[in-house]
């Protein structure tokens, strides 16, 4: 039977210890801003910077909206995207994907200061982090590598498969993974034998976008099963891509969805935030 990694609890502590850092900052005189960017009523986009807004407040950070309209042009964004970097207030910069059809995301994305870019999306970032010499983490990674280290799990040696390519969550999460020394696999949709290689996994992260992808038999007994998941299933409800109640019995380790990877991005995000500010002051890790 699986342990529950308590993405809440390890989330908390997190937030907690950027709260800390935040308050010690505000003392000398420093506050933080992060500027979220929303274009459109994407629901499920709503909802996550509703959450990143609701978590710059339990930190202490300033979060300054800009909700724009579905038929923003990509000129407008870019104009938007431009007074943010040279906002001395904003420390961090966050636009919200998906972006509507009309814009060009990685126009977006390569607008954003390097120095603000708290997603690390940008190539610069991008670049830094396989290197792996960085300052920002990509959030989701990193907060899937937060709750792999609170199983006590070392990556160090293991069989790691990712299930998923893309560039917000798949290929840095290899990355991130290999850096600790791991053995990766990257799956998507057109490799041969994705049971097999994922029942080799010791740690397996699904980031694929479907209900109920994993099943059991992809899993090994006793592995780490890390579920990046946010999908709704046929009534509605949140369900991630792993079959939660099938593999429980046999994976060592499991996250829920929700409570899983879920609100670590947002702490993440956070903590980047913060490091932003850190570096902007020239306060040095
Ligand atoms: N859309 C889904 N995940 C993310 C994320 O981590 N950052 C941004 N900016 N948009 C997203």
């Amino acid at each position: 039977m699986a342990q529950i990694i308590d993405g809440k609890a390890v989330s908390a502590k997190v937030k907690e210890q950027v709260r800390i850092e935040a308050e010690i900052l505000k003392q000398k005189g420093i506050e933080i801003g992060l500027a979220v960017v929303i274009v459109g009523d994407n629901p499920a986009s709503r909802v996550y910077v509703n959450n990143k807004k609701k978590a710059c407040a339990e930190v202490g950070f300033n979060s300054y909206e800009y909700a724009l309209p579905e038929e923003t042009t990509e000129a407008e964004l870019l104009e938007l995207v431009e007074k943010l970097n040279n906002d001395g207030k904003v420390n961090g910069i966050l636009v919200q994907l998906p972006l509507p059809k009309q814009i060009n995301e990685n126009a977006i994305i390569n607008a954003i200061r390097p120095e603000k870019d708290v997603d690390a999306f940008h190539p610069e970032n991008v670049g830094h982090i396989m290197i792996g010499d960085f300052s920002f983490l990509p959030c989701t990674p990193a907060g899937v590598m937060e709750l792999i280290a609170e199983t006590g799990v070392d990556v160090c040696g293991k069989n790691c498969v990712v299930i998923g390519r893309s560039n917000i969550v798949g290929k840095p999460m290899a990355m991130l993974l290999l850096h600790k020394n791991g053995t990766v696999t990257i799956c998507h949709s057109r490799t041969k034998n994705l049971a097999e290689i994922c029942s080799q996994a010791d740690i397996l992260v699904a980031a694929v976008g479907k209900a109920g992808f994993v099943t059991p038999d992809m899993v090994k007994e006793g592995a780490v099963v890390i579920d990046v998941g946010m999908n709704r299933n046929s009534e509605g409800k949140l369900c991630g891509d792993v079959d939660y109640a099938a593999c429980f019995d046999k994976a060592g380790y499991i996250t829920p969805v929700p409570g899983g990877v879920g609100p670590m991005t947002i702490a993440m995000l956070m903590r980047n935030t913060l490091t932003a500010a850190k570096i902007k002051n020239n306060i040095l890790e």
